[in-house]
């Protein structure tokens, strides 16, 4: 069965299923498959400099025909060169996190882009409605990567935005499996955004090393850290613990600065190395137990989504 609703028209895909965009994961391998099995596959720019990006909008739009995108936090450098190749590209949609939406969506949408920012609360869903969004990702506290201070859960943060905003929502944080998919569209979400679980597909371009790290990963083995730097939720790792104990001693920005060094996100998810890397993924990693290609993840959960709804609550 094919969906049809807001956020598939509004992308032109099969099923309201989007890979997010994940500094280190997802490169074009990625971000085709997931458009090719007929969700929606997102390039992450964050970890790329502009040619690099370049490079993979064009293998991108030879290995697919169907539409994708391209995920760019705004807070990084270069931007507007990275903006320049997304225009050039002709890439149609792009999914902006980590900034004011105000800044770069005018332009985006002028340039005949649909434009759908990510945030982590109800507040900043009005705010990016307002600024001419077409679509708002709200992100739950049980996410991977970058997160709110707020620590708002997914269970409480959809409903809220979903009562703020009328543009379509998109749901992230938490979500692995089709029965996830179906509890977040029954709290308002129209499509939903999933990381974690892309990271464990066979087109991922994080390490082999962190691939395992996940599949091994128990509840209560990830954790929001550096609360006081820039949120991000990590898996506990000889890293975090330095993180931790410099957080616990009341470390200074600076010092926090200087624990992160410049390359630890690489070395831990690209690189591989595992004790010394910062590793970022989500609660949901505790039920991953498997690498599968991109397109079964898809089929997976459009499946048991479908399972879901299709089973009654109550037997008589
Ligand atoms: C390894 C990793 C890297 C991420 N990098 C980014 C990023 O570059 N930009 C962004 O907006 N979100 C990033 N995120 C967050 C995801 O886009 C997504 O919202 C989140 O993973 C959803 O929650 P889940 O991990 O529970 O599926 C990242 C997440 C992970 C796990």
């Amino acid at each position: 069965m094919l969906a049809d609703n807001r956020i598939t028209q509004l992308f032109n895909i099969n099923y309201p299923i989007i890979q997010a965009g994940m500094i280190w994961a997802s490169g074009w391998r990625l971000a085709s498959a997931v458009s090719n099995a007929g969700g929606l596959g997102l390039i992450g720019a964050g970890s790329m400099y502009p040619e690099v990006l370049k490079e993979h909008l064009d293998k991108c739009k030879a290995a697919t025909d169907r539409p994708f995108g391209v995920n760019l936090p705004l807070l990084y450098p270069d931007i507007d060169q990275h903006i320049k190749h997304i225009i050039e590209a002709e890439v149609p949609i792009v999914f902006t996190s980590a900034g004011n939406p105000k800044t770069w969506t005018k332009t985006l949408k002028e340039a005949g882009i649909k434009v759908v920012h990510v945030v982590s609360s109800a507040k900043f869903a009005l705010k990016s409605q307002d600024a001419g969004v077409d679509a708002v990702v709200a992100e739950g506290f049980e996410a991977g990567g970058h997160n709110g201070r707020e620590e708002t859960t997914t269970l409480c943060l959809i409903p809220s935005v979903r009562a703020s905003i009328e543009i379509p929502l998109i749901a992230a944080g938490g979500i692995g499996t089709g029965r996830g998919m179906y509890a977040a569209m029954a709290l308002g979400a129209e499509g939903v955004q999933i990381g974690s679980r892309f990271v464990c597909s066979e087109e991922a371009s994080s390490h082999m090393a962190f691939k395992k790290a996940i599949m091994d990963a128990q509840e209560g083995d990830t954790q929001l850290s550096l609360k006081k730097h820039t949120p991000v939720r990590l898996l506990k790792n000889k890293f975090y613990n330095e993180v931790a104990l410099a957080e616990s001693e009341g470390a200074s920005l600076a010092t926090l600065e200087q624990l992160l060094g410049r390359a630890r996100a690489k070395k831990g998810m690209f690189e591989g190395d595992i004790e010394e890397g910062e590793l970022e993924i989500g609660q949901i990693s505790s039920m991953i137990n498997d690498i599968l290609p991109a397109a079964a993840i898809v089929d997976q959960i459009w499946k048991e989504f479908n399972q879901a709804v299709a089973q009654p609550f109550f037997k008589a």
